[in-house]
């Protein structure tokens, strides 16, 4: 039999996402991100599926800098950084993140998925291992799958999430294998996106000491959001940066929300980066517009840590009320409720429901998340105020009679 042609075997996939409900529509917001958007078709509806956790977004201040980047340094230089595509604004949003974590340095990419493609690629070597968490996001499964492609001899394995056991167990295995002859290296999420939880960090770094491994931690949910002052999960958990010996983030979330991500961590691994890392080699920079409005939004996070104590507190009000309603959420502290409900097709539907309601909150399910855990995942903001948390609950209410 003929293979089928590209065009025929897409549209086959694409049928089948529609016959089981899978289908994703892309929603078109026609205005800025604040707690409520203009979105086409709806008008306007209350967001509780964006990242903007400190409101920065669409700030004054934020947009302004954007745009004094912009007519200061143009669109661009025009080429990858070593040859000449460094500005002076990379210089100090590098310092600012740096200070932010209080370490040593950082080094910018257009987003947190290049910087976790270029951490491990980079930095690690064959004979190492890398145990990562079998919940972290994509792009630190993909950047250790690149990197176990790249350094042939390269290890890596898995452990239950957020099993310091299962963790240790995996730490004893690695220092059994005769084939590991490097470093050790564990990942975590900080706050994990798809559960809302967070990593036990004290206990992870206790384990990383006994075993003589290093400690990488993609903070992008955490940052801005956790700890009194908003460093992140470690602050929450009350420790210094320092404690972390690398940081990844985006600043397409809390910090601003335009797009870009970091590393973050000692001055010698940031040299090593700008001499080997491929995204950073072969790569653009990040926008100067983009470094400007991002600088500005950790100015403002810096010197307003109200702004993160205002999440804190929407975040405990959203949560008592979720549970109020009725339904089955994953309890934390952060800003990510999951609500699960199970079935894709359910969590779409209940979406759609909820944005004939007025409010914004997208369904996850499979390949999202593992078969039969949908959910929708409502994300609280430091921009909302009681009027917009309030129509959260009053549409899930109604939801919760229409889905019993
Ligand atoms: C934990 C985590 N890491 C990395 C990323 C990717 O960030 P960016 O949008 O900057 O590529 C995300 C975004 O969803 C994330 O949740």
């Amino acid at each position: 039999m003929a293979a089928p042609t590209f065009p025929s075997r897409t549209d086959e996939i694409l049928r089948s996402l529609q016959q089981t409900g899978q289908l994703k529509r892309l929603q078109t917001i026609e205005g800025p991100m604040d707690a409520t958007v203009r979105l086409r078709g709806y008008g306007e509806v209350a967001c509780f599926c964006s990242n903007n956790y400190l409101g920065l977004a669409n700030h004054p201040d934020v947009v302004a800098a954007g745009i004094e980047g912009l007519k200061r340094y143009g669109a661009g230089t025009a080429s990858v950084r070593f040859i000449c595509g460094t500005f002076d604004c990379h210089e100090r949003i590098e310092a600012r993140i740096a200070q932010l974590y209080g370490v040593e340095a950082s080094y910018t990419f257009t987003s947190c998925w290049n910087a976790n493609e270029a951490i491990f690629p980079t930095l690690c070597e064959p004979g190492d291992i890398i145990i990562s968490d079998e919940l972290n996001h994509a792009s630190i499964i993909d950047g250790i799958r690149l990197a176990a492609v790249i350094k042939k001899g390269l290890l890596k394995t898995v452990y239950r999430h957020n099993s310091v056991a299962a963790l240790r167990e995996q730490l004893e295995k690695a220092r059994a294998n005769p084939d590991m002859t490097g470093t050790i290296w564990v990942v975590t999420d900080g706050v994990f996106s798809m559960e809302g939880d967070i990593a036990d960090l004290p206990a992870m770094r206790r384990l990383c000491d006994e075993f003589g491994a290093m400690l990488v931690v993609d903070d992008s949910h955490g940052t801005g959001v956790m700890g009194r002052t908003g460093r992140g999960t470690h602050e929450q958990w009350g420790m210094p940066g320092t404690a972390i010996d690398y940081f990844t983030g985006t600043l397409g979330k809390a910090l601003g929300g335009g797009a870009g991500g970091y590393i973050a961590g000692s001055r010698a691994a940031m040299d090593l980066l700008v001499q080997r890392g491929r995204p950073t080699l072969f790569s653009n920079a990040l926008p100067a517009t983009i470094a400007c409005s991002a600088d500005k939004a950790i100015e403002i996070l810096m010197r307003e840590p109200q702004r993160v104590a205002k999440l804190r507190d929407n975040v405990a009000y959203a949560r008592a009320g979720i549970r109020e309603v009725g339904f089955e959420m994953l309890e934390s502290q952060t800003a990510i409720c999951p609500i699960i409900v199970h079935d894709t097709a359910k969590a779409i539907a209940m979406s759609k429901r909820l944005l004939e309601l007025g409010v914004f909150v997208i369904g996850f399910g499979y390949p999202v998340v593992p078969e039969g855990h949908a959910r929708l995942r409502v994300q609280i903001s430091a921009a909302h105020e009681r009027v917009h948390l309030d129509a959260l609950l009053g549409a899930l209410k109604t939801l919760r009679t229409e889905y019993r």
